[in-house]
């Protein structure tokens, strides 16, 4: 199942999305949580640790994922390396054993 938290700036999207990644973890479920705003503060509310914050990298998603067309050519983008490659390059576990992974950041003017 995956689970998109999207809406207005301030509402709570990250203290719903880091709320529910730790109860769904404790009820037994594997959780990635990808944090995906350009000013990325998922992992501070999922509780990890300063130190495993200051280690997060961004994962570069222009290296991990290659454009796919279809027959129908409808567009997506395929994983280059398995999930589980990425989560242990970029990945912390965090409480409840939430992994978290950051897939953007502040890339520049323009950019992000
Ligand atoms: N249910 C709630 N009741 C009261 N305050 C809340 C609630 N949920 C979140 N907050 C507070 O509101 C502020 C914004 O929450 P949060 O950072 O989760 O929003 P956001 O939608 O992710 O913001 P942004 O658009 O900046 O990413 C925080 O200070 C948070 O502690
Ligand atoms: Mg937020």
């Amino acid at each position: 199942m995956r689970i998109a938290v999207a809406g207005k700036g301030g509402s709570g999207k990250t203290t719903m999305a880091a709320t529910l990644a730790r109860i769904f973890a404790r009820q037994g479920y594997c959780v990635n949580a990808l944090d995906g705003d350009p000013n990325p503060n998922l992992a501070a509310a999922l509780g990890l640790s300063d130190d495993q914050i200051s280690r997060l990298r961004r994962v570069p998603r222009e290296e991990i994922f290659k454009a796919h067309v279809d027959q129908d050519g409808d567009n997506s983008l395929r994983l280059t390396r398995s999930f589980d490659d990425v989560l242990n390059d970029y990945g912390a576990c965090g409480p409840d054993n939430v992994n978290v992974l950051m897939m953007t950041g502040l890339l520049g003017a323009g950019k992000g």
